[in-house]
């Protein structure tokens, strides 16, 4: 019995960054899906061959990869009493990135979101149970167990995670889909990642969430982020690109000033980062072309902008902001739909 999926990654534009508990989040977080960098993951189920609880056959690429398969085989493990079938199978898991390896995108919201939809495909298929109407609402549950952002990827367009009272039906235990129809110049969003640095992360997401428990800005960050969830949902309806603008690079400053004011501090920006940050805004301000920029926590830089300005923009991109990527390397993405199954 096999599966396989391809599952999204997706940049957040309210953060998630905090967390308590078995991963839920201190604040709500919202995000936008991407399309082109995914993971597809496959799990097949053969007769069990050792006596280990979890018997795993884990390739990253095709190669076996011994730090990915750990966090996996622990990931698995946390989850056999939810899927008593795990226990008894051997289990093949082969996992392929579309992007480059270390090209700067999060890929543990692709890879846990993708292992986590094939997850609840297969338990469905053992349990005969077909069209389940809770189905990615439930995958979601489980790629925030592997991943807080993997949540989020199992929707198309937008999604949100975390208890807030703008929307009905959120919940700090899995994401939800955008609830509302927002404005058409918000449709197929761009999202063109700027790559600085393509290394690896000095300081792993979990070491970044840590250090907020009593961080001097806690509190206000908290306020500031189910803040801006409300305006950010306000500037998607009535399709307020000043206003988006605005909300977004502040919270991709705000993050980055959280981790330079704790203790201990860290830096993740480059000069490259700043460089480009100034650029963007220059040419917003003097084209009134509404570009914006976003960050992870790392050095490179998403900019987004509506698919309407997608010539000028990747023009100004060519010409003006290449020059400041790691070798030229830029990765056009936009608006994605979500995971697919492949098989
Ligand atoms: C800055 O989801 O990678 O990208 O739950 O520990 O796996 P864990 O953390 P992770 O944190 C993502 C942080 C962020 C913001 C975001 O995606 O919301």
């Amino acid at each position: 019995m096999k599966v396989i999926w391809q599952s999204p990654s997706n940049i957040a534009l309210i953060k998630y960054w905090g967390k308590h508990d078995k991963q839920l989040p201190n604040n709500p977080s919202l995000s936008l899906t991407l399309s082109k960098a995914n993971t597809t993951t496959s799990l097949a189920l053969e007769k069990k061959s050792s006596k280990k609880k979890i018997d795993l056959a884990f390739t990253f690429e095709g190669k076996e990869n011994r730090k990915f398969s750990e966090k996996i085989e622990t990931y698995l493990s946390s989850l056999a009493t939810d899927f008593p079938w795990l226990e008894g199978h051997r289990l093949l898991v082969n996992s392929e990135n579309s992007f480059p390896h270390s090209a700067g995108i999060a890929s543990s919201a692709s890879a846990m979101s993708a292992l986590a939809v094939c997850l609840l495909s297969m338990d469905s298929k053992l349990k005969k149970k077909k069209n389940r109407s809770d189905f990615f609402e439930l995958a979601s549950f489980y790629a925030r167990l592997g991943s807080g952002s993997a949540a989020r990827s199992v929707y198309g367009k937008f999604s949100v995670w975390g208890k807030t009272k703008e929307i009905k039906n959120s919940s700090n235990k899995f994401a939800v889909p955008f609830p509302v129809k927002f404005h058409r110049s918000f449709e197929n969003l761009q999202d063109t990642i700027l790559i600085v640095h393509d290394g690896e992360k000095n300081v792993s997401s979990s070491a970044g969430h840590a250090l907020m428990r009593h961080h001097p800005m806690e509190k206000q960050r908290y306020r500031n982020a189910n803040n801006r969830l409300k305006e950010i949902l306000s500037a998607f309806k009535k399709g307020d690109w000043e206003s988006f603008c605005i909300i977004n690079e502040s919270e991709a400053l705000e993050l980055h000033a959280l981790m330079m004011t704790s203790n201990p501090s860290y830096i993740l920006m480059k000069p490259e980062t700043l460089a480009l940050i100034e650029k963007i805004q220059t040419f917003r301000k003097k084209t009134k072309i509404p570009i914006s920029f976003t960050l992870d926590a790392g050095p490179n830089v998403h900019l987004l902008y509506p698919d309407s300005e997608k010539k000028k923009v990747q023009y100004f991109i060519s010409n003006e902001l290449l020059p400041f990527c790691a070798d030229g390397k830029v990765i056009y993405d936009e608006m994605g739909n979500g995971p697919k199954q492949i098989s």
